[in-house]
Parts: C-alpha cells; structure tokens; sequence
C-alpha cells in the first residue's frame, strides 16, 4: 500500500456524488448512439486510504499529522474517481485519465493493465492543461460523441482556459471540485495587497481579473484610518458566484452548488456541475443537493 494517496474522509462524499452522477448521465444516454467518453483531468491513482479522525496526541495539540500519526486501524481503502467511473453501470466508450504525478501514473497503469480489453483507457501522464488540449483536439464531435470531464484538482490548478475549451466542444459536461475554502480563500490577505504569483493564479484560475473586484473594495481613509483595500464581507459567496456564472456562461446551464465540508463541520470546498443539456441539470441538482437532503434528515446541519 505504499505510497498511495492518503485523503480526508470527506472524500467520500464526493465520490459518491461523483458516482451517482455518472451512473444517472450513463442510463440516460444508454440507449443513444454516441460514443461516450470520460476524462479524469486530475485522477490520482483510482484508490485511496481514507484516514480516520486523527487521535488526539497524548501530549498537546498539533497542527500536522504526517501519515506515520494516523493510526493504521482507522485507515479505509476506497475506489477513487478513475475506478467509480470504470464501474459505473453502463459504461463510458472510452475512459482518459490524466495525471503527471510518477507514482499516480504507475497506479493508473496498474489499473488500465487490470481492466484490460473490458475498458478502452488511456493514461496521459501529463497536467491537466496538456491532456485537455489534447483531448479537445482529438477527432471527437458533437454529432457523434457526448462526454463528462471531472475536474478535482489540488489547490487552484485548473486553468480557466481548459474549462472553457471543454465548453467549446459543446459536448462535454464538467464536474468540479471549486477549491473555494482549501485553496483560494488561502491566496487572499486580508490588506489586499494579493502577491503577483497568486494574482497571476487566481486569473488563470477565473479567467478574468474579476475576482479581485468581488473580493476587496477600497476602505474609505478617514480620521485614524489609512486607506487600501477590505475584503467584502461576503466575498466568498461573491467568489463562488462568479465562478458559477462563469460555468453558465461557459456551458450554458450550472447546478446548485453542493458544499463538502469535513469532520469538524468546516467548509472545504464545493461541488459543481456544468452542461449544456437541461436534463443534465435537473439530474445534478437532484444528486448534488442530495447532501442537503441526507444531512436534514439525519438531524444534523444544514449544508449551505
Ligand atoms: C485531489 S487529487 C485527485 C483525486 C481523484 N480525482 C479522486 O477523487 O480519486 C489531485 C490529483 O491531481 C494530480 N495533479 C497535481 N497537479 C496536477 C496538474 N497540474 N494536472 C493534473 N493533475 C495534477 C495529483 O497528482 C493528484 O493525484
């Protein structure tokens, strides 16, 4: 089991979500002639060991626990997204996996080895803007293909630039990960004065310069206070529908956003689906507000 990736528990819940998606799209197009493709832009490995909550240490709080800290017991091997696409139902014509990391290549590998001739898979040991150039610029076509691409990076990888090629097809659906608490929120001081490198990410990330406008507006300078910027104290939630917008323009139809949060209750990052079929959306909105739903009954939080 060495080296494979180490995920939170709320992993989980994203896959599921994931995997139910993908096995509504597939039913619902079962019967179609198109050839089906699916591209996991940032695939991992295809599994994971899903740690446990951390025992507290015997000795003062920490902040970081290495791998060696999780007591082996509460770990729990789990299919990432590569395996719950390549086990839905009625499966994709054709799986793309895309991944430039060297041991999450050698897995995928490993994976494509073990399904054999029962799934047509490629693996691109590349980054994610490389693998969805290519992918664009293979003969695919609206006429005869349809496809989902999910879209989970680290931190605040995806490049606008891929969602929007992914959108030009006019077949693809996405399905991402918007790192809004666990990467973006962490690029935004609250002085505004934003590092050029992180600037330069979070433009590349929106594909516009707008964020910084639903972020920060200037303090008016008064008496004992200095002039610069404050964020808005909504920003996150302008954050989140600028990127929203963003998807709907894009694509043409965006989901209600499903907010995965971990054990503690803090949030994390949301889920979003994007399309341009109208059934597409009322399948998601039904799967991703499906949280809402199970949470509510079960008696604990709401999710926002
Ligand atoms: C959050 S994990 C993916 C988890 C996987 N989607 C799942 O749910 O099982 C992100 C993955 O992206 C890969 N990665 C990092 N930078 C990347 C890039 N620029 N392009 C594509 N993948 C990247 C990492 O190696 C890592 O395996």
């Amino acid at each position: 089991m060495a080296g494979v990736a180490v995920v939170g528990p709320w992993a989980k819940e994203k896959l599921d979500a994931l995997g139910r998606y993908l096995d509504f799209y597939s039913k619902v197009l079962k019967n179609q002639s198109w050839r089906t493709v699916y591209v996991d832009a940032f695939a991992g490995g295809g599994r994971a060991i899903v740690r446990g909550e951390p025992k507290r240490p015997a000795e003062g709080p920490s902040l970081f626990l290495d791998d060696q800290q999780v007591d082996a017991e509460q770990r729990e091997l789990v299919d990432g997204s590569p395996r719950v696409a390549l086990d839905v139902a009625n499966p994709f014509s054709r799986y793309i996996f895309i991944d430039p990391n060297p041991a999450r290549g050698d897995e995928l590998e490993a994976m494509r080895r073990e399904y054999g001739a029962s799934r047509q898979i490629d693996v691109l040991r590349t980054d994610a803007a490389a693998g969805i150039a290519w992918v664009v610029s293979a003969p695919i076509s609206k006429a005869s293909h349809r496809g989902v691409a999910f879209l989970d990076p680290f931190g605040a990888k995806l490049n606008w630039s891929s969602v929007q090629q992914l959108a030009d097809t006019g077949l693809f659906e996405v399905v991402v990960n918007f790192g809004l608490n666990m990467a973006i929120q962490r690029m935004l001081p609250n002085s505004g004065e934003v590092p050029d490198g992180w600037a330069k990410t979070l433009d590349a990330y929106f594909g516009t310069r707008a964020w910084f406008d639903e972020v920060y507006h200037e303090r008016a300078g008064g008496l004992f206070r200095t002039s610069g910027f404050e964020k808005h104290p909504d920003y996150s939630e302008r954050l989140l529908e600028l990127y929203r917008a963003r998807l709907k323009s894009a694509f043409g139809h965006v989901s209600t956003p499903r907010l995965i949060r971990n054990t503690k209750g803090a949030p994390l990052y949301y889920l979003l689906w994007a399309g341009p079929h109208p059934k597409g959306l009322k399948g998601a909105d039904y799967i991703l507000k499906m949280g809402e739903r199970l949470r509510v009954r079960g008696g604990r939080r709401k999710s926002a």
